[in-house]
């Protein structure tokens, strides 16, 4: 199977891409208290140092890259999605500063050991192939670097009613994650100092944000 990315010309026929190049002009609305929660979730999970660099990977339009910009002006920041259209929002929402580029999680537009924070928000579950997102993140991260991980929880039960509904009726979604799952699948890439904190942002949204660090020994 051709891997996901090696040619971006091709990704159209994507479900990922159809559904977020659909999505894309509604998203910001459509979605704006999910995303406000769990922006806010993540945010308090990055403790960002002065001069440390940070990707989100599946940043979307943005939401989280604009409001780490604004807690943190002197950070280097980029984003990559899959999603043009997706992008094209984010780039009228930051700072020229923001790198922000197409691509896959699975392939990584950048040189080895090149940020010390990876951020995945609320886009796990559509990655086909974690372990290989996963090994790229740990590629382009320093010897020191750490990952931070938001996404829905599979342990919660309107998770799981939600996962299965999505498996059966959504192309683009992949798979929800116990928590359990969620560390084996970050121990197994060569992640470890991993904590994994659960918790619900409403009635409806079980959501866990994971961090970990790199693994050098
Ligand atoms: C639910 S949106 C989340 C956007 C943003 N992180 C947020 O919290 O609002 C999921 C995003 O992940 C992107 N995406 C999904 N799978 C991807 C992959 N394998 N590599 C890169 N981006 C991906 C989609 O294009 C979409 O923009």
């Amino acid at each position: 199977m051709a891997k996901r990315g090696a040619d971006l010309k091709s990704d159209h026929e994507d479900p990922v891409q159809k559904e977020y190049a659909h999505l894309a002009q509604e998203y910001d609305d459509k979605w704006s208290f999910y995303v406000e929660a769990t922006l806010q979730e993540t945010l308090k999970r990055i403790e960002l140092h002065s001069g440390e660099r940070l990707l989100d990977i599946g940043c979307g339009t943005g939401a989280l890259l604009a409001a780490i910009e604004k807690r943190y002006p002197d950070n280097i920041l980029a984003g990559i999605d899959s999603t043009q259209e997706m992008l094209d929002i984010a780039g009228k929402r930051l700072s020229k500063n923001v790198h922000i580029e197409r691509s896959w999680a699975e392939r990584l537009p950048f040189e080895a050991e090149t940020f010390d924070v990876i951020v995945f928000c609320s886009m796990f579950h559509y990655i086909r192939e974690p372990i290989i997102a996963l090994k790229e993140s740990i590629r382009v991260l320093k010897p020191t670097g750490r990952v931070v991980i938001t996404d829905w929880c599979d342990d919660y039960i309107t998770c799981q009613i939600c996962d299965l509904f999505l498996r059966v009726f959504n192309q683009a979604h992949f798979k929800t994650y116990k928590k359990r799952e969620c560390y084996e699948l970050l121990l197994s890439s060569g992640f470890d100092d991993i904590k994994i904190d659960s918790y619900k942002v409403n009635w409806f949204w079980g959501i866990m944000t994971a961090t970990a660090y790199k693994n050098v020994s």
